[in-house]
């Protein structure tokens, strides 16, 4: 776990930069409308592994209010300077310092993968939610292309290429079952697993073009190209 922490701090200032373009912002926009079909506008959101705030500013600014938590103290940093109007911690996922019942929405994009104790994160989530409070998660799937990147990119890491925090730190690709399991068994109901992204923003221009052209059909039709997985579910009422 420190060794995520260790990565995330030291590229804290730079994370940035990858969703600034043109193809980074339609990927992390588009990332963030799947999560959002799955819990309440408006409503009192915990974002998990927040990172720089990204996903914490696109809820205040659809009119929410929002709290951000994160393992690495220099994303939290950043967090803060882009939403100063929000809180945000630093903690781990699996452990969470606020009451029971005190969120109308969980969310978490590309980080439950790196969370050591998934089954304890959905516990600690199910707690601080409020009954009939949703929760989404988006994180890295199972797919033919991801179950190869971390042996690609250890092996760029060796011939000196830049090291880009894949395949280090023993993160988790995620089956639609698997993530399914995790939800229910945390207790959550009316539980949905969709597929997303396939338009990745590490693609060349002309070849990201075509992707995202093609990336409805993928999603739907063809859901095990799509490099992440979107759950959603909810705290039954009381
Ligand atoms: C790929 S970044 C995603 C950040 C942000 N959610 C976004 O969409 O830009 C993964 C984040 O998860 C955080 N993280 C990793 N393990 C964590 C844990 N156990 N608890 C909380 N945050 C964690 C990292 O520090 C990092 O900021």
């Amino acid at each position: 776990m420190k060794k995520v922490q260790q990565h995330y701090d030291e590229v804290a200032d730079i994370y940035d930069n990858r969703y600034d373009g043109n193809r980074g912002r339609y990927y992390h926009g588009h990332i963030s409308d799947h999560v959002m079909r799955e819990i309440p506008k408006g409503g009192f959101l915990l974002d998990l592994g927040c990172g720089t705030g990204l996903f914490v500013q696109r809820y205040v600014d659809d009119g929410g209010q929002a709290v951000g938590l994160d393992i690495s103290p220099g994303m939290v940093r950043h967090g803060r300077q882009r939403c100063p109007g929000s809180g945000f911690c630093v903690g781990t996922a699996d452990v969470l310092p606020f009451k029971d019942a005190t969120f109308d929405a969980l969310a978490s994009l590309l980080a439950f993968s790196y969370v050591p104790d998934p089954e304890g994160m959905l516990r600690e989530c199910f707690r601080v939610l409020k009954p009939g409070g949703r929760i989404a998660v988006c994180t890295l799937s199972r797919t033919v292309f991801t179950s190869i990147a971390p042996i690609v990119y250890q092996m760029g890491e060796k011939v000196g290429l830049k090291k880009v925090g894949v395949g280090d730190f023993d993160e988790h690709y995620y089956t639609n079952a698997e993530i399914a399991e995790l939800f229910k068994a945390a207790g959550f109901e009316s539980v949905s697993v969709s597929r997303c992204s396939f338009a990745h923003l590490n693609l060349a221009d002309p070849v990201f073009n075509l992707a995202r052209k093609v990336e409805p059909f993928v999603e739907e039709k063809l859901p095990y190209l799509a490099y992440n997985v979107c759950a959603g579910g909810k705290k039954p009422e009381d």
